[in-house]
Formats: structure tokens, C-alpha cells, sequence
């Protein structure tokens, strides 16, 4: 099938990473070419690759299949301008992990970690193993192997750097990107030490939750002895669209979620609201973004008690069609000045009306997000779930902005709370032969 190999990199465009799709190339497939000797760094590219997976059903368009669906044998260039897992349609899965530098690790530690870490991101990205000596008998395997025999995924591996990385630990203060500091006090949240903060974050998108669990594991174990994991969140579905070739999600609470996000394939839009720009003094920074998390959890028996006429004040938009309550169709535009006889259509305190740009300067942000669940509360019977909310923005500020308006006026409050945060600044791409250390350290 895939004779035509990519090698590390080599797909890598100035503007970013971009998905190539491949036909069906499994983890065991690549594992025997590589044990017979064969140069396989990755899947095979064209457009007769893309047809050949719509066409057997495995990808239903670039922004990969719907939720259920095969996954799709499919990579995603690791290297290039901006990081990938930004720019590059949602992927289905997420497994997210922030990890603090153990204090006795020192800054050629990091630096070597973050070289290693490079080196089996980019080989997982490509559905290969972690690199190694394999087959060893005496020390222990160097990839955990639950990802052998399944496709790459479109695997993306997004590292940050959070506000205390850049403290006098690791001699970073001076290099510490302008905007980056911890967030202040919100409205209304109530977060938990436990599922905020960290000196690092990975972020692993797939279309395959093992894929993704792997990735992040296989950095875990790479990290032994320098970093200590934190806390992890794993996203069952993608709960935004990215591009407009991808069918909008649904979250949670039922409603089409990213209808009006960023489109990541307008290069101006996300010039102009996501990448880091020239005006950032750290220069190594440019070209990179700012990743706010958030996770949300959703009280979701009071929800599905709550009548749909409210459900649908309070999002401002039908919940069937996903159409704002001004419109017919989900792409209407909103109109925010339409009146009835009690008020506002689209609700003075609904969500859309709070976060659309056109009411808030033009400030605009990627969400990326993933709906998660921790099972039930053992004390209530009641479920824990929401959602694990990720945007990119080219200053946390916007986030903060936007937030202390959600936090304080939005309708969706009353069924919402933020019970965890996260902020990090994610480094621009790497260049070939570059690693994230040396990136990072200068
Ligand atoms: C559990 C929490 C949340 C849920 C369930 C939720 C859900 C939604 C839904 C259904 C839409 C309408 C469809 C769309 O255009 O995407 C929307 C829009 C939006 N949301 Fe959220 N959201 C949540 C939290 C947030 C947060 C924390 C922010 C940012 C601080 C945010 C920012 C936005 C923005 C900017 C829009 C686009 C509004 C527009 O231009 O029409 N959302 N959200």
C-alpha cells in the first residue's frame, strides 16, 4: 500500500504542520519494515492517499472520522512553523498531562529530557515506537507497546511551558515570553490544586484513545527522574471544529459547540488572534501561542431537568439545528439587536451573546476542546463530566477578558463551574534537526 515513505520532517511546510492521509499503515506493519531493515518513517502522501481513505469510509474529510468510526491511518507533520495540534483539525481524542521538574533535576536535566522527549514524539507522531534498543532482554522494553498495531491516528504531541518554568530554577527568567504569568482570581470559579498548574504541559490529540494514552504515557516514563506528573485529563470527544471542513460536535449538554470558533485554516484570522506575533520581544517565542485550560464541570442532572425552551436562552442558539434563535440555519449569522415582545431573541445574559466577538472589541480565540468524564460522585449517584476547555489566543489576556464576563454575567453558570486551570505558553514549531530543549534554552 505505502511504499512511498516520508522521511522525519520532510513534510514539514514553513506555514505548519499539515495532516497527510494515508491509506491503513498499522504500528505492526511499520515494525516488521523496520525490523527488515526497511527506511519507514511514516505513511504514504498524495492525493491518491486521500481519496483511497474517503473512498473505504475511513476518513469522512480532512478533519478525520466521526466519533465511532475507524480511526483514521493518517499522519500529521510534526515539524514546521507552528506546533502541531493547534492549526491541525480536531482530532477526536485528547490525553492531556501537565508535569512539574522535580527539584532535584537540574537545567541540563530538563534540557536532555526535552531533547528525548522531542526524538519519541516525533517517532510516535509517525506510528512508530519510541526509539530504543528493542529487544533487550535484561532492561525493559523502551516503548510500553500498547500502541503496536494500531494506526498513527493523526497523532499530534503539543508541548507548553508554564509561568513557574521561568522562574530562577532552570535560568529562564530572562527568556520568560512577555504575557505569560499565572491567571488571576475569575468569577465564580472553584478550582482544585490538583487538577491546575504545572511547569509543563503535553498535550496528545488522535482519533484513537490509546494512541493518545500512549503518547503521553511514553513521555511519563521518559521523564522518570527530572519531571513528576501532576494531573492528567483524558477527552473523550472533540467538542469543537477547527475547520470548516469538519461537521460541528456536539458537548455535553447536547448543543453544537464551535460553530463560530476560529477557522484554523484562515491563515489571517489566526495571524491575527493565535500565533504569537513580532511584537513579542522573546524571540524565540514567535510563532508559538498561549494554552488556557479549563476543566468545566457540568451539573448535568440540573440540566436535563431544565426545559428546552431555557436550554436554548441560555446558549442563545436552537438546540437541534444549532442555529442562533435569530436564524434558520446553523451558519446564520447572529443577530444581536433582533427584539421580541420581552426583550432580546438572543438573550441579554446568554452564552453566545457574552463570547461573540462582535460584542466584545473583536476578541477572538481557538477553542479546542474535549468533553471528559471522572464517573460518578460516590456521595450524590450524580455524574461528573463537562468539559476540558482548550484555547489557543496570542495573550492569555483575551482569555481573562472574555472570562470575567462569562464568570460573572453568563446563564450557563447556574449549570457550570470551573473547577480546574492551567496556562502555558506553547513554542512555535521546531525546524529540522532542532529539539525542544535547545529551543527552549537558546
Ligand atoms: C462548559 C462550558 C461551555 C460550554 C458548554 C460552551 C458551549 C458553547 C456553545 C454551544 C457555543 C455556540 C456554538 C459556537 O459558536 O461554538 C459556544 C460559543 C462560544 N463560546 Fe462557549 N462554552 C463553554 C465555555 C466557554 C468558555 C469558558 C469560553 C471562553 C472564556 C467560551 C467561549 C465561547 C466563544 C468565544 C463562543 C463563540 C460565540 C460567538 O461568536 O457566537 N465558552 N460555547
Amino acid at each position: 500500500v505505502n511504499d512511498t515513505s516520508a522521511a522525519a520532517g520532510s513534510g514539514a511546510s514553513p506555514a505548519g504542520p499539515s495532516t497527510t492521509p494515508s491509506p491503513a499503515v498499522s504500528r505492526r506493519r511499520l515494525l516488521g519494515a523496520v525490523g527488515a531493515g526497511a527506511a519507514v518513517a511514516g505513511a504514504a502522501i498524495g492525493a491518491g492517499g486521500v481519496l483511497a481513505a474517503r473512498d473505504h469510509g475511513s476518513s469522512d474529510d480532512a478533519g478525520g472520522p466521526p466519533s465511532g468510526a475507524a480511526p483514521a491511518a493518517a499522519t500529521v507533520d510534526f515539524r514546521g512553523g507552528h506546533q502541531a495540534g493547534i492549526a491541525t483539525p480536531a482530532q477526536d481524542r485528547l490525553c492531556f498531562a501537565t508535569f512539574d521538574v522535580s527539584p532535584t533535576a537540574s537545567r541540563a536535566d530538563l534540557a536532555e529530557l526535552l531533547a528525548t522527549w522531542t526524538a519519541a514524539a516525533e517517532a510516535m507522531t509517525l506510528g512508530k515506537p519510541v526509539p530504543g534498543d528493542e529487544g533487550d532482554l535484561n532492561t525493559p522494553p523502551d516503548d510500553t507497546g500498547e500502541a503496536v498495531g494500531l494506526t498513527p491516528g493523526r497523532l499530534t504531541v503539543t508541548v507548553g511551558y508554564g509561568p513557574g518554568l521561568f522562574d530562577d530554577r532552570f535560568g529562564l527568567a530572562a527568556r520568560r515570553p512577555s504575557d505569560l504569568k499565572p491567571l488571576p482570581q475569575l468569577p465564580g470559579e472553584n478550582l482544585d490544586p490538583a487538577n491546575s498548574g504545572g511547569d509543563l504541559c503535553v498535550q496528545a490529540c488522535a482519533d484513537d484513545p490509546q494512541v493518545a494514552f500512549h503518547a503521553v504515557r511514553n513521555l511519563r516514563r521518559l521523564g522518570f527522574g527530572t519531571v513528576v506528573p501532576r494531573w492528567m485529563e483524558l477527552g473523550f470527544g472533540r467538542t469543537s471544529s477547527t475547520s470548516p471542513q469538519q461537521a460541528t460536535p456536539r458537548n455535553l449538554m447536547g448543543f453544537k459547540d464551535g460553530t463560530r470558533n476560529i477557522d484554523a485554516t484562515d491563515a489571517d484570522l489566526m495571524g491575527a488572534h493565535v500565533w504569537i506575533g513580532e511584537e513579542e520581544p522573546q524571540r524565540w517565542a514567535r510563532g508559538g501561542s498561549y494554552l488556557v485550560s479549563r476543566k468545566i464541570r457540568m451539573r448535568l442532572e440540573q440540566w436535563d431537568r431544565d426545559r428546552l425552551g431555557d436550554q436554548q436562552d441560555v446558549f442563545g442558539r436552537f438546540k437541534s439545528s444549532g442555529a442562533p434563535l435569530t436564524g434558520k440555519a446553523e451558519t446564520d449569522t447572529p443577530d444581536f439587536a433582533a427584539k421580541n415582545g420581552s426583550g432580546y431573541v438572543i438573550p441579554a445574559d446568554s452564552h453566545v451573546r457574552l463570547a461573540a466577538h462582535e460584542n466584545n472589541n473583536g476578541l477572538r480565540i481557538l477553542r479546542r476542546g474535549y468533553s471528559y468524564t471522572d464517573g460518578i460522585d460516590t456521595q450524590t449517584g450524580d455524574l461528573l463530566g463537562g468539559l476540558f476547555f482548550i484555547a489557543f489566543m496570542n495573550s492569555p489576556d483575551r482569555f481573562v477578558t472574555l472570562q470575567r464576563v462569562l464568570g460573572a454575567h453568563d446563564a450557563l453558570n447556574e449549570y457550570i463551574q470551573h473547577i480546574g486551570s492551567g496556562v502555558f505558553v506553547v513554542p512555535p514549531g521546531l525546524a529540522s534537526g532542532q529539539d525542544w530543549g535547545r529551543q527552549l534554552f537558546g
